[in-house]
């Protein structure tokens, strides 16, 4: 039974959807032992539902030095879902290639500091891009700059608003993650 640490800043959909891909057996072998948010969010409360155990260690130059004391020893994967914080080059080195993130683009474009949520896509749209989608990669000390695992496009209409990409990307990170989850355990 693989270990997997969630981070969380947001609503927590993707943690839901891996929540509920680990019940359903889609993603194998593998159990949520923590849920770890850097502020008060909905997806603390998607876990407290499934019983999950919680943290909350407040944003802030502290936070990858007291996440680092409550991981578990056993711990297989760390994953950042809609996290925000940015880890501290000295924890994602103690945990590396064992830390994955999912962005709301197509790697390495769409990425680095500030290009998160909202601003991604108004970007994608200003740049009259004739794709988007999302990737999930390695976490590494550069921001967005780590592997990616997976990844999956699709087309951008003259029609989309951010709002209409944010939802297709959404989906896109809902079928991804699992998917890139059992490739990084080693399920078949
Ligand atoms: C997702 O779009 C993800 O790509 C980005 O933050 C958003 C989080 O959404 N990192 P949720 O909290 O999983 O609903």
């Amino acid at each position: 039974m693989k270990n997997i640490v969630i981070l969380v800043s947001g609503s927590g959909t993707n943690l839901q959807r891996i929540i509920d891909t680990i019940d359903s057996g889609e993603i194998q072998n593998a159990k949520v032992s923590l849920v770890v948010a850097d502020r008060e969010c909905y997806g603390l409360e998607r876990a407290k539902n499934h019983n999950i155990k919680t943290a909350l260690i407040p944003r802030g130059k502290n936070f990858s030095s007291e996440l680092g004391k409550i991981i578990p020893e056993n711990t297989d994967l760390i994953v950042l879902a809609g996290f925000l914080s940015i880890l501290k080059p000295e924890f994602v080195e103690s945990w590396a290639g064992k830390i994955i993130n999912i962005h709301p683009a197509l790697l390495p474009k769409y990425g680095g500091k500030g290009m998160w949520g909202h601003h991604v896509h108004n970007a994608v749209i200003e740049a009259k891009e004739k794709e988007s989608g999302a990737t999930v990669h390695f976490v590494t000390v550069g921001i967005d700059e780590g592997e990616a695992i997976l990844q999956k496009s699709f087309e951008v209409t003259e029609s989309d608003t951010p709002e209409t990409l944010a939802e297709k990307v959404h989906k896109i990170e809902y079928e991804i993650f699992p998917i890139a989850i059992n490739k990084v355990l080693g399920n078949n």
